[in-house]
């Protein structure tokens, strides 16, 4: 199913895309460091001080000083931050485009939508340039001088989209769809605020006419919006590898709870200059959300009646089936949806009926019988589970198709 070359661009941009993005966000949580850690000397006579700061690294003292510019004093080698936001969503559209436009079926979730392949991809680009365009209007808009309010204008238009795309979008697509759309504002905030209004700012400034202080306001409001949302969009990123929340039945809910407590702990993080119980916040905000997602983790009536079902799903979910095995998607493994009583075509050709035995088999010898059109990439569980186990698996494999098969 996977050509050589986009494993290849699998590789290589997921690897640059993750350095990058390493760099940007780096950068970005070192300046808001820096912001809040400036001390304004006391008995300055320098009016262009802002405040200053000391760092120990690398055997030596950073001294560092935060000044008004002016036209006559712009420093010869004047460092911009760019490229680490660009090249971080470069990457990032390339391996969306590569692993999942280019099939359009890894996005939908064919047991809960009919959605066709192509539709999927263009709904999924609408959300990625549209997410942009609703976020940049409502901050252009009266609401960017009543902050609270813009706040949770754009928190609830996010989350009307994750209900939304819940609806078609298997779990994984669902989340990095909804990390990939915070993502692209973040870039798009770097590209058409922050730093056209520093080109702005530097144009005006050469110019000799006076600081326009509203453009720097405006930069430095969209680099907030961005810092906070720097935890959200680095958890969406790793989330294929947390399939117990992006699998689970009720994982939008999930996915607003994460959203919103990474969002608050950033902040408790930034106010533990004036607020003495920061630490303690974060643990309470971190237990109340871990407690939320506990119970919405808990399986709904119909999954409750049969013990073995639930046992089965939970194991299927821990052992890390459900990272390969995603609901809703082929992309990796086959589906186990629907699975069990069909006839399961391999590689040499022939062909096998899915039942007890088979599945059995499938997971202590996976090498044995290779699925058509995947390579032999599941482990083995030899060892790992036994037969009880893998017999409450069947159960809850085999309640995944319905009983006429
Ligand atoms: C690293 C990814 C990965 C993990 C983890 C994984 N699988 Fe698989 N699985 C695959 C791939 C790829 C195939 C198809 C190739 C093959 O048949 O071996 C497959 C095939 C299967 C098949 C046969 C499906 C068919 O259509 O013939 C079953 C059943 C199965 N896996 C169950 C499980 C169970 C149960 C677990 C957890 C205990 C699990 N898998 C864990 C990747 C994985």
């Amino acid at each position: 199913m996977d050509s050589g070359w986009t494993e290849w661009i699998n590789v290589l941009f997921r690897f640059t895309h993750v350095v990058a993005g390493i760099m940007w966000i780096g950068n970005s949580l070192l300046f808001t460091w820096m912001e809040l850690n400036l001390v304004k000397p006391e008995k300055s006579r320098d009016p262009d001080l802002l405040g200053e700061l000391d760092m120990l690294h690398g055997g030596g003292v950073f001294h560092l000083e935060k000044r008004l510019m002016h036209a006559d004093a712009i420093p010869e080698r004047l460092h911009w931050f760019k490229w680490q936001s660009y090249t971080t969503w470069i990457t990032g559209f390339v391996l969306l485009v590569a692993l999942f436009y280019t099939n359009g079926s890894t996005l939908v979730d064919a047991t809960r939508s009919t959605l066709s392949p192509s539709s999927a991809v263009w709904l999924s680009l609408a959300g990625v340039i549209g997410g942009w365009i609703v976020y940049d209007l409502i901050w252009r808009s009266p609401l960017k001088k009543m902050s609270v309010i813009g706040l949770v204008v754009s928190l609830v238009f996010l989350c009307g989209a994750a209900v939304a795309y819940g609806t078609v979008f298997n779990g994984r697509a669902l989340y990095l769809q909804i990390g990939a759309m915070m993502g692209t504002c973040m870039s798009a905030n770097v590209f058409f605020h922050i730093i056209s209004n520093q080109h702005r700012f530097m144009r005006s400034l050469k110019a000799g006419q006076p600081h326009d202080l509203e453009l720097g306001k405006r930069a430095k409001a969209r680099s907030l919006h961005n810092h906070y949302m720097t935890f959200p969009v680095i958890f969406l990123m790793l989330s294929a590898h947390f399939p117990r929340l992006h699998a689970a039945e009720r994982n939008v809910p999930i996915l607003i709870v994460v959203i919103l407590t990474l969002m608050l702990v950033k902040h408790l993080m930034n106010t533990r200059y004036h607020f003495k119980a920061w630490l303690a916040a974060i643990i309470g905000a971190v237990i109340a959300a871990a407690l939320g997602i506990g119970l919405l983790l808990q399986p709904s009536a119909s999954a409750a009646e049969n013990p073995d079902i639930a046992a089965g799903k939970a194991l299927f979910e821990t052992q890390g089936c459900a990272a390969c095995h995603m609901q809703g998607s082929a992309q990796i493994a086959p589906s186990v949806h629907g699975l069990y009583g069909t006839m399961q075509e391999l590689t040499d050709g022939s062909r096998v009926k899915v039942d007890d035995d088979y599945i059995r088999r499938s997971i202590l010898e996976p090498q044995a019988q290779i699925a058509k059109g995947y390579a032999a990439a599941m482990p083995s569980y030899a060892g790992r589970l036994d037969e009880a186990a893998i017999a409450r698996i069947t159960t809850y494999l085999k309640s995944l198709s319905p009983p006429s098969r």
